[in-house]
């Protein structure tokens, strides 16, 4: 730990927003109602990350294992996915922002695979920041889907497995070519990573909040990146050789 370096913001954060159904029971609603509220954080959270500097989001929201949940949760966050860009799309395309929908295609409606197609065409050019929504996501099979790739391309000739490097197999990922996180943000006071970026977290700074993921804020948010600020991320060296490698 070190002192907060007001300049040592993270350049790509990434978020488990988790505590959405928590939220709503406390309050004795719907775990529907959590879930918008959810929304509507997440909706904010987009201008204040851009607004605090943040150039890359990636958000947890529907996770591979997800699909166990009831029919009628997960049809309910299927169509909360596609309210959200059908009504923000606009402005975040107007803000520069690329969004980017990480996870697999299988299972999704063909509507709203057409939606995530429409948000990532409009947006492709977009440099102000970058937006990835994880839907449909999970680590693990994000892994295999880049092991399988490259196994066939062995399998063809066109690669040589006795050269497969972490560069190849990181290009693979549906992350390829972004910087990996330099902060993961956990809400509702639980302690794992969920499938959630395994590849990506190797060197990654961790930060649990109890706040429920409806309550996150700005001034949540902020405390996040003084917590940030303050780690001294060695990426295995010394301190002194880390930042002049940084
Ligand atoms: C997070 O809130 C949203 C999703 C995982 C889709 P939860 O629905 O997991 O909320 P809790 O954990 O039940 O409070
Ligand atoms: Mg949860």
């Amino acid at each position: 730990m070190s002192e907060a370096d007001p300049q040592n913001i993270p350049a790509h954060v990434a978020i488990v927003m988790d505590g959405n159904g928590r939220w709503a029971q406390q309050r004795g609603l719907s775990r529907q109602e959590g879930h918008r509220k959810g929304v509507e954080a997440l909706r904010q959270i987009v201008r204040d990350a851009g607004a605090e500097g943040i150039g890359h989001l990636t958000v947890f929201s529907f996770s591979t294992q997800n699909w166990g949940r009831p029919k009628l949760e997960v049809n309910f966050l299927m169509s909360l996915l596609q309210r959200y860009i059908e009504s923000d799309l606009a402005e975040l395309h107007s803000e520069g922002v690329r969004v980017r929908i990480l996870g697999r295609r299988t299972g999704l409606s063909d509507k709203i695979c057409q939606l995530i197609d429409r948000a990532e065409t409009l947006t492709a050019d977009n440099t102000n920041m970058y937006l990835q929504i994880a839907f449909n996501y999970g680590a693990r099979e994000e892994i295999a889907d880049a092991a399988s790739r490259l196994a066939r391309r062995a399998a063809a000739g066109t690669l040589d497995a006795a050269a497969i490097t972490p560069e190849i197999l990181d290009a693979e990922m549906l992350t390829g070519g972004m910087p990996d996180p330099d902060l993961i943000i956990r809400t509702s006071g639980e302690y794992r990573l969920s499938n959630f970026l395994l590849w990506q977290s190797a060197y990654t700074e961790f930060y649990f909040t109890d706040t429920l993921w409806p309550d996150f804020d700005r001034e949540a948010l902020k405390s996040a990146i003084d917590f940030y600020a303050k780690r001294d991320r060695r990426f295995g060296m010394l301190s002194a050789q880390a930042s002049e490698a940084d």
